[in-house]
């Protein structure tokens, strides 16, 4: 799959459109839409990573507050200040433009985000707003535009297995998946394993029973592994085998993989 890595061209986006006056501004889609727009230089990948915002927010109009659902906000505009109306427009912080209801404006800027090439993407619980091309990737997606590195690629035809990350818990080739396919489903790659600062039981087993040499390939094992065993539990040395059999190992070292994987599951605990 060929991803296009010449710069796109942002649609001057303006941060300044987030202040209103009496209005209520949906910003952070802005924030990190506008940070994404034009990134495809190695710079402006690092700008995308520093700037990309997960979620809309919505801040109120009186004190700038930020807020994560707009039925937050609504009760603390309803507290604070009791006398004043709570909502009374909508205003994109794209084009200015005002809406008086609220489901009149979500479906405004989802019809603006489907005209400029954005996806919703949910990786590893969170939420981005990325721009991408139509050909693009969810390898390339992951790795140069949201800087998710620690998913692999090597074929990038579906060979190998080291760019293997779950999608709606399967295991997936994503260099096989366009970026626009996984749209609004459920993404995890390696970096979503720890999240909690601890490693994932498979992360650790693989430490355990050392099983990487160079790693390359780890990354791809452990979520093909990490699937089959949210799916089977007491999985046998047979469904491991054949759960990291659209692996590749370079390093030849799928023997203790296996090991470490078989460590994990419950039908180990049996024996
Ligand atoms: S890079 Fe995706 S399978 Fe090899
Ligand atoms: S550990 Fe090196 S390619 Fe697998």
């Amino acid at each position: 799959m060929r991803e296009d890595r010449t710069a796109d061209k942002a649609p001057g986006i303006s941060r300044r459109k987030f202040i209103t006056g009496t209005g209520v501004v949906i910003g952070g889609l802005a924030a990190g839409a506008g940070s994404l727009f034009s990134s495809c230089s190695p710079a402006d990948v690092t700008r995308t990573i520093t700037l990309a915002t997960t979620k809309p927010q919505f801040i109120c109009p009186y004190d700038g507050k930020a807020f994560d659902s707009f039925e937050e906000l609504t009760a603390y505009i309803a507290l604070e200040y009791p006398g004043l109306q709570p909502v009374d427009r909508y205003v994109s912080p794209y084009d200015g433009r005002e809406f008086a209801a609220l489901d009149e404006f979500r479906s405004y800027l989802d019809n603006l985000f489907s005209r400029a090439g954005f996806v919703r993407l949910n990786v590893n619980g969170t939420y981005h707003e990325v721009h991408v091309k139509a050909g693009w990737s969810l390898a390339f997606v992951l790795r140069e535009k949201l800087g998710l590195t620690g998913t692999k690629t090597g074929c990038n035809r579906g060979s190998c297995g080291s760019c293997t990350v779950l999608v709606e818990g399967l295991a997936v080739c994503s260099c096989l998946m366009l970026a626009i396919e996984a749209e609004n489903k459920s993404i995890v790659t390696i970096e979503g394993l720890s999240g909690s600062g601890a490693l994932h039981p498979v992360q650790q087993a693989f430490v355990d029973n050392d099983a990487s040499q160079c790693g390359y390939c780890v990354p791809g094992f452990i979520m093909a592994a990490v699937a089959l065993l949210d799916r089977k539990p007491a999985a046998s040395i047979d469904d491991i085998r054949e759960a990291l059999s659209g692996n590749l190992c370079i390093c030849g070292n799928t023997k203790k993989m296996v090991q470490a994987v078989l460590a994990c599951s419950q039908e180990a605990d049996n024996e």
